[in-house]
């Protein structure tokens, strides 16, 4: 039997997501967005089915409002919510989106009580703890969208600044999903297996990691309206394809710390190792006292944030 993903909001990230998994021809994918916006769901899934003859998937592609066509998913996406307008930070997001996941929430967890959500709306490390105290779901199966994205940003920027192939930066960005929040580690970036700082002097590092964190502000400033899509829904395809295939691929993704990093009863940033089970190993790195000391204050941060929602 066809795994089956279910991505709820089908805006522009939920309808860019869905057209890429449905290409990766791995699953079959449930758009969902709210009754309003049933016929116009339906119409993009079954565009993006038709497309199916001429890419070569077999993926079928279903759009709706109702909640039973979703039961029995193996992966759910939760990208329901209201996107930022230039000069919004993603904490001005937070009363409307929580209201919008929780609801969202509620009726994935009735009818797919053994799925892994990954989450994506907004602010992020707010919502994965939003979706997780609604589903009751274990902590293995409740992820956030956070890291992959700003890796993906950074890892853009290494190669930008170097003039040297994508596929050669490999490096991570652990902390919050936010600006001020996020910690790249430079320490821990290669390029081709070589160490950056050998490759970077400390003022171009801190000229790409500053880029990195101003990654999503400075594409919802160039829209005009709306917040990136095209390489968020990648970042979260990295992650879906590796729960699907049991891949265990290793991203940063926002989960739950129960003592790891020094860090207690918070989601946040760190490396995990992402197969069928949802997160399979938190992986812990021997960070220096600076980092640490960054990740640290993100902590704080998402803690104060979080103490505001009323769930
Ligand atoms: N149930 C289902 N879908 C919903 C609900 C709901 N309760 N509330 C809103 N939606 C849908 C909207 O109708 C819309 O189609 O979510 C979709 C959001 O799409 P966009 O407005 O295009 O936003 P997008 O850019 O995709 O961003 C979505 O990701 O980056 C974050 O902060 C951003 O939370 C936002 C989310």
């Amino acid at each position: 039997m066809r795994k089956k993903v279910t991505i709820v909001g089908a805006g522009f990230t939920g309808a860019t997501m869905a057209q890429r998994l449905a290409e990766l021809d791995i699953c079959d994918v449930i758009l969902v967005d709210i009754p309003e916006k049933e016929n116009p769901t339906k119409g993009k899934a079954l565009d993006m089915y038709e497309a199916a003859p001429l890419m070569g998937f077999d993926s079928k592609l279903i759009g709706t409002s109702n909640y039973q066509e979703t039961a029995n998913s193996d992966v759910v996406v939760i990208t329901a919510g209201v996107p930022r307008k230039p000069g919004m930070t993603r904490e001005d997001l937070i009363s409307i989106n929580t209201k919008i996941v929780k609801s969202v929430t509620e009726q994935i967890a009735k009818f797919s009580p053994n799925a892994v959500l990954l989450i994506f709306s907004n602010p992020l490390d707010v919502m994965v703890f939003v979706a997780h105290k609604v589903s009751k779901f274990p902590y293995e199966r409740v992820i956030g969208q956070g890291g992959a994205l700003d890796s993906a940003r950074y890892r853009t920027f290494v190669a930008m600044e170097l003039g040297v192939s994508m596929a050669d930066v490999q490096g991570l960005v652990l902390g919050g999903h936010t600006d001020v929040a996020m910690v790249p580690l430079p320490r821990y970036t290669s390029v081709g297996g070589i160490p950056l700082p050998d490759l970077l002097d400390a003022a171009r590092i801190e000229k790409v990691v500053d880029r990195a964190r101003k990654g999503g502000t400075e594409i919802v400033q160039l829209l005009g309206e709306g917040s990136a899509y095209y390489a968020p829904s990648a970042a979260v395809l990295s992650m879906v394809e590796s729960i699907l295939l049991d891949k265990k691929r290793v991203i940063p993704s926002s989960v739950y710390l129960n003592g790891q990093y020094g860090i207690k009863d918070l989601f946040l940033g760190v490396p995990v190792v992402l197969g069928a089970k949802g997160v399979e190993r938190i992986i812990e790195l021997k960070l220096n006292k600076d980092e640490l000391a960054q990740l640290h204050k993100a902590a704080e941060m998402v803690r104060e944030t979080v103490s505001k929602v009323q769930v």
